[in-house]
């Protein structure tokens, strides 16, 4: 009976990890409501897209799949039930009213800041055509309201602990749809981390738009705060993304040698190879700063696997500076990466610089950069073919009897083995590679490495 009053709930996610995690905390925040939820849109009483903004195509795939969201919107009426459509997230950010005045089916709008508001603006859009807009900057608030309960949905999470940025890199949006930089108290994040684990959490991955620049009250930085984390009985394993090279101090490296529980793997953008389209990136950091960096974080921890960024196209880019990025990462090597053509954002400076490169320069570059970066990615995963590692295991896969869990070098690892090992940490031998994954056996023998890391 109780199952027929529960209303339905269809989140779509586009964009980081951010935006992964308040989508799960605005499931938090709706479930005392009634609210429980659903993959199917074409049944649900409220539809949330959660939006990206941070390349062009992000910000279109929104309006077409408003388009869609429209057309069950009208077939729910006409079978007199309702449907509430909230846009969500980076868009909502910057763009407020003009995305209800392009899609009529809208009913609300709400930025990243304004989360603990929905209940609020879900009734009023239930009322009337009311207040239908909130977009405000109150990080601290939003900390304070969403609720304490989480649900986590498995043995990983994500935890912020820090949001917005001030670097104002010029080709990005983030500093202005998320703000100034704020940083969470170190003791809400330690009693949020433990309330995580008590329910079975043992991986936690530290999330802010510039995470290193994370501080806090006891001065320690983003270092001092995972030493803290890591002192919680239970928690395996850390994780921290996404952080900036010129924010990347001492300490923070010192702690990639000395704690254990945090894991050999480090995304961290430098975007070129080239100085010069650096400087006018705004990126407060040269080619030089960034390899002096990742040598010193080889030195505390030779084994890591290195993560990045890269935009080719930006504005000014030549030949050249494209060649530099290329020897930069052939000089590296990268156990991942993300790479992007340039994007022109409307309002960022870059967008309004001379010497915007040509679409078709910018995909043959792209292209040619990928093919290094897959090249190495599959070069780092078949390194590990004959080694034992610790995998945290997270879900079934697909096959039956199969089980998917994670390098400490964030591979995903598949091999048989029951649903009942979800949650451990065991070692597996490891016989095959591919570009994204890993297959091995689960082994009695004592993974090679990181030591002591077996549950
Ligand atoms: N805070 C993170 C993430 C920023 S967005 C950071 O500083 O790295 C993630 C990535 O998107 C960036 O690292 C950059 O490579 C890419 N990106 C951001 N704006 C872009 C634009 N206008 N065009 C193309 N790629 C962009
Ligand atoms: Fe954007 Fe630069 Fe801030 Fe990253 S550091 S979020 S790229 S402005
Ligand atoms: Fe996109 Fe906003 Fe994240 S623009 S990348 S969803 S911070």
């Amino acid at each position: 009976m109780t199952e027929l009053l529960k209303k339905r709930l269809f989140i779509k996610t586009y964009g980081c990890q951010m935006n992964v995690h308040d989508s799960e905390r605005m499931a938090d925040v709706l479930r005392p409501l009634g609210y429980a939820l659903t993959d199917r849109p074409d049944h649900a009483d409220l539809v949330v897209l959660n939006t990206c903004h941070i390349r062009e195509k992000a910000t279109e795939k929104v309006y077409s799949e408003l388009g869609r969201v429209k057309v069950l919107k009208a077939a729910r009426a006409e079978q007199g039930s309702t449907m509430i459509v909230a846009v969500a997230g980076c868009v909502a950010q910057a763009e407020g009213a003009e995305i209800m005045n392009r899609q009529t089916a809208v009913d609300l709008v709400i930025g990243p800041q304004s989360y603990h508001r929905l209940p609020e603006l879900i009734a009023r859009a239930h009322r009337s055509r009311g207040e239908r807009l909130a977009a405000d900057f109150e990080a601290e608030e939003k900390f304070d309201l969403l609720p304490m309960d989480r649900r986590p949905d498995g043995v990983t999470a994500f935890l912020t602990v820090q949001e917005g940025c001030d670097r104002f890199c010029t080709f990005c949006v983030v500093p202005y749809t998320r703000g100034a930089e704020f940083s969470r108290p170190a003791a809400a994040i330690e009693a949020e981390a433990r309330r995580l684990v008590d329910k079975g959490v043992r991986e936690i991955t530290l999330l802010g738009q510039n995470v290193n620049a994370y501080h806090n009250d006891d001065g320690g930085g983003l270092a001092g705060l995972i030493r803290r984390l890591a002192r919680i009985p239970g928690l395996a394993r850390l994780r921290y993304t996404t952080s900036h090279p010129a924010d990347m101090d001492e300490a923070l490296i010192a702690a990639h040698g000395e704690v254990e529980v945090l894991m050999p793997y480090l995304h961290l953008p430098v975007q070129s190879g080239s100085d010069r389209i650096l400087k006018a990136m705004n990126r407060a950091h040269t080619v030089d700063s960034y390899r002096r960096t990742i040598d010193r974080v080889r030195a505390a921890r030779p084994d890591i696997a290195l993560s990045c960024d890269f935009i080719v196209g930006f504005p000014g880019e030549t030949d050249a500076d494209f060649e530099a990025s290329m020897t930069l990462i052939r000089d590296v090597g990268y156990a991942s990466a993300f790479s992007f053509k340039y994007s022109r954002r409307p309002g960022t400076p870059a967008a309004a610089m001379a010497g915007q490169v040509d679409d078709a320069v910018k995909s043959e570059r792209l292209a040619e950069l990928q093919a290094l970066l897959e090249a190495q990615q599959r070069r780092f995963n078949a390194g590990q073919i004959g080694r034992a590692l610790p995998v945290l295991f997270e879900k079934p896969g697909r096959h039956s009897g199969q089980i998917i869990g994670r390098s400490p070098y964030l591979q995903a690892v598949h091999c048989q083995g029951s649903v009942d090992l979800i949650g451990r940490i065991e070692s597996v031998r490891i016989f095959d590679s591919a570009h994204n994954s890993l297959t091995g056996l689960r082994t009695p023998v004592v993974a090679d490495e990181p030591a002591g890391e077996i549950a």
